[in-house]
C-alpha cells in the first residue's frame, strides 16, 4: 500500500472524500492507527496532558515531541505522520522555527509538521515551505494559548471573531499551509470555512462540514478522564477493560490460580 501524502489531502478535498485523522504518540497504537487504514497520525503536543499527566500542553519540549514522533514512525506503514510544533518551539523566531520543524523530518522521519497559529505565523509557513517542511496549520481553539484565551473556550462565536478567524484561514492557506486544522469552532463557520479555501480542512470540534476529522487517541478510547470535551465520541472505554484484565490477574496470583503448568515449562 503507497504511503499517505500531502497529495493525497488535496485529492480527497477536490474529491470530495473525507480525510481521517487520529493523534499518536507511541510505537503499539501507531501501528494499530495505521493498520486501522487512519489517513495521517499526528504526534500531537496534547501527549502532555494524556500521556505526561501535566496539567496543560506548555511544558512539553522538542526532544520530547522527537522521541515520540519517532516510535510512531517506526510503527508506519500507510499513514502521513504529522509532528506537532510545541510551545516556544516557533514563537521564538522563523529561523528556529524552521530549525526545529525539520528535526520532525531530519530526525523522526515525519512528512509534516503542525503549527497553531494563523496571521502571526503567516512567515513561518512561508519559511517552512520554502525548505521542503509542509505545513498544517492550527486556528480557533489553539491549547498553546489557554492563558489569553482564559482556558478551553470555543472560539468565533461573535461575528467580529468569525470574520477574523475566516481572514486567518486565508492567510495561512495564501502562506502555503497544506491544510487547515479547526478546532472548537461553530459548525457554519467550519463549513464557510471548509466551502471557501481550496486546501482542505480538519475538523475537533468544527462539525461535520470539514474536509477531515482528527481526535485524540486515548478520548476515543476511554483513556483520558479529567476532562471530556463535547465534540469528543468515545469508542470504547479502555480504562474499564484494562481494569477488569488486571484485576483478574491480580486474582489469579492471590488465589494461586494463576501461573498453572499451561505457562510453566517441564
Ligand atoms: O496536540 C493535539 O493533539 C492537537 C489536537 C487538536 C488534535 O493539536
Amino acid at each position: 500500500m503507497p504511503t499517505v501524502t500531502i497529495h493525497d489531502f488535496l485529492k480527497k478535498k477536490k474529491e470530495g472524500g473525507k480525510i481521517t485523522m487520529i493523534t499518536a504518540y507511541d510505537y503499539p497504537f501507531a501501528r494499530i492507527a495505521d493498520e486501522a487504514g487512519i489517513d495521517s497520525i499526528l504526534v500531537g503536543d496534547s501527549l502532555g496532558m494524556v500521556v505526561q499527566g501535566l496539567e496543560n500542553t506548555l511544558p512539553v519540549t522538542m526532544d520530547e515531541m522527537i522521541y515520540h514522533t519517532k516510535m510512531v514512525t517506526r510503527a508506519v506503514k500507510n499513514a502521513m505522520v504529522i509532528g506537532d510544533m510545541p510551545f516556544l518551539s516557533y514563537q521564538t523566531g522563523i529561523a528556529e522555527a524552521v530549525k526545529n520543524a525539520g528535526r520532525f523530518l531530519k530526525e523522526a522521519g515525519a512528512a509534516a509538521v503542525k503549527m497553531e497559529g494563523g496571521a502571526e505565523i503567516a512567515g513561518h509557513i512561508r519559511a517552512m515551505t520554502k525548505s521542503d517542511i509542509p505545513v498544517m496549520a492550527h486556528i480557533g481553539l489553539t491549547p498553546q494559548s489557554i492563558h489569553r484565551m482564559g482556558g478551553y473556550k470555543v472560539q468565533g462565536k461573535t461575528e467580529e471573531s468569525a470574520n477574523r478567524l475566516l481572514e486567518e484561514a486565508h492567510i495561512v492557506e495564501d502562506s502555503g499551509a497544506f491544510s487547515l486544522l479547526l478546532e472548537a469552532i461553530p459548525i457554519g463557520l467550519g463549513k464557510k470555512i471548509s466551502e471557501e479555501l481550496s486546501i482542505p480542512t480538519i475538523g475537533i470540534g468544527a462539525g461535520p462540514h470539514c474536509d477531515g476529522q482528527i481526535l485524540v487517541l486515548h478520548d476515543v478510547i476511554g483513556l483520558f478522564e479529567r476532562f471530556v470535551p463535547k465534540f469528543v465520541k468515545q469508542y470504547i472505554n479502555m480504562k474499564e477493560e484494562a481494569m477488569k484484565a488486571i484485576r483478574t490477574y491480580r486474582d489469579d496470583v492471590t488465589k494461586g490460580i494463576f501461573p498453572s503448568e499451561d505457562q510453566s515449562f517441564k
